[in-house]
């Protein structure tokens, strides 16, 4: 989809959040990425009322990987979102942005012992632990600082989401998590129990992303569940918490059709209250959202430099930016929608392939794409560039990473400066210090 705010005027120009596209891309540059503050903030919201339908209330956690800097952090933090973080820089980032650490969920298959203790240091609300060696790497260090460590293990429960299609299999075999199949699960959890600075406080599974169907996170919630009922059986342990994880799918493609988030979170309350014994209180439920919050909010500007038609070929127009700024189309044939600003409707369309400015020949953000007639110095725009662009952005060929605006009623707000030359440079050794270590 677009943002929520997106318009176009008599004169075929594009506005987000009450601001022409073209006005931001004179002020700030190309290539630009831009947010919208109201879909974002809708996004939440629909996380949130859907969330609070359950009893007790559930709490979503915007998975920080998908897109996050400091004002993003504050964002959610004044609108009382939960965050997943899932390495030191994450969670270095959310803390100087004021985020509140109770409601900081640290992930991560591979965290380091530093990591580790900062995070017990900086009392986040939760740990998700990933390994055995881990489970023993965050008891040492809980002991070390004199704490008790708020867990959850993550479990691989076997359900295979992918797009367009699921399967319950018996398949475990992933470097993320627990295996319930293999007994792997059953051993983290006996450990755990008998550790005394871990406190189990439930389960975690994340099954996928981008996922259309709804049925896979009903039968998340429904296997942790009863593998939970298991333990009580057993060692009589009930999960405070169960964490269904993110994974819900956004609108890239008009043939994509989003889960419906009330149906997955009314599903979900039925199967906690139809399971949950009498005599035990019903866990919450915790998600994930990363994709699902930010990718409709956010756009890439960027600017026509070339445009070549090759006899018997095909037409090309490239622009400033590519993978660099969106490694996504390169990475995993993601298809994107776009338009050029100024013509939104014209008649003439043409099937073109928009490349990168860098040196591969899989730099390629749009492969035949019907677009107006673009000529030099016009302003393409690529939708649904919120999630996995900025935050999976490189500094590939030397070239500065761009900036990140938000727009919201007719103002905008600079996010993230775009980078400069000095900046690539900055954590260089110049060349003479480098010698000087050999003499
Ligand atoms: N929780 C966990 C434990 C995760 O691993 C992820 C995403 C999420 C939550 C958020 O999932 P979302 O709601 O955004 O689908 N770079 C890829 C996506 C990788 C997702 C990794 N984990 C992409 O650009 O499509």
């Amino acid at each position: 989809m677009k943002p929520d705010t997106f318009m176009v005027d008599q004169n075929r120009q594009i506005s987000i959040g009450g601001v022409a596209l073209a006005y931001l891309a004179e002020k700030y540059g190309t290539p630009l990425y831009v947010l919208d503050y109201e879909t974002i903030v809708h996004r939440i919201k629909d996380y949130q009322d859907a969330l609070s339908e359950l009893t007790p209330p559930g709490q979503a956690f915007y998975a920080g990987k998908a897109f996050l800097c400091q004002a993003m952090a504050g964002l959610l933090e004044q609108h009382q979102m939960g965050l997943d973080v899932v390495s030191g820089g994450e969670l270095y980032t959310a803390l100087q942005a004021g985020f509140n650490p109770e409601r900081i969920m640290f992930h991560g298959n591979v965290k380091t012992r530093e990591e580790i203790a900062y995070a017990l240091t900086a009392h986040v609300g939760h740990i998700v632990c990933d390994s055995m060696d881990e489970l023993e790497r965050i008891e040492e260090e809980a002991a070390r600082i004199g704490c008790q460590a708020p867990v959850l293990l993550r479990i691989t429960p076997g359900i295979e989401a992918h797009t367009h299609e699921f399967i319950r299999t018996g398949q475990f075999d992933s470097k993320f998590g627990f295996g319930l199949a293999d007994g792997l699960a059953d051993r983290a959890v006996k450990r755990a129990l008998t550790l005394e600075h871990v406190l189990l406080k439930g389960f975690h599974a994340h099954i996928g992303s981008q996922i259309l169907e709804e049925d896979p996170f009903i039968l998340n919630a429904e296997t942790l569940l009863r593998y939970s009922l298991g333990w009580n059986q057993s060692h009589g342990w009930w999960p405070e918490v169960l964490n269904i994880g993110g994974g819900f799918g956004v609108r890239y493609q008009p043939g994509d059709h989003p889960p419906r988030l009330t149906t997955v979170v009314s599903a979900i309350n039925e199967l906690l209250h139809e399971l949950t014994p009498k005599e035990l209180a019903v866990p919450r439920i915790f998600m994930e959202p990363g994709r699902s919050i930010i990718a409709e909010a956010g756009v890439t500007l960027y600017r026509v430099l070339v445009t070549k038609s090759v006899p018997g070929g095909k037409r090309y127009i490239s622009v400033d930016g590519g993978m660099g700024d969106n490694i996504r189309p390169a990475l995993y044939q993601a298809e994107y929608r776009a338009a050029i600003d100024g013509k939104v409707g014209q008649d003439n369309m043409e099937t073109v392939t928009v490349a990168g400015r860098y040196c591969e020949t899989g730099d390629v953000l749009l492969k035949d794409i019907a677009l107006s007639q673009a000529a030099v110095d016009d302003l393409l725009v690529v939708f649904d560039t919120g999630a996995y662009n900025y935050s999976m952005a490189s500094n590939y060929n030397r070239v500065p990473r761009p900036a990140v605006v938000l727009v919201h009623q007719g103002q905008d707000y600079l996010w993230v400066a775009r980078e400069s030359y000095q900046d690539l440079v900055r954590a260089d050794s110049p060349y003479a210090m480098t010698l000087a270590e050999f003499r």
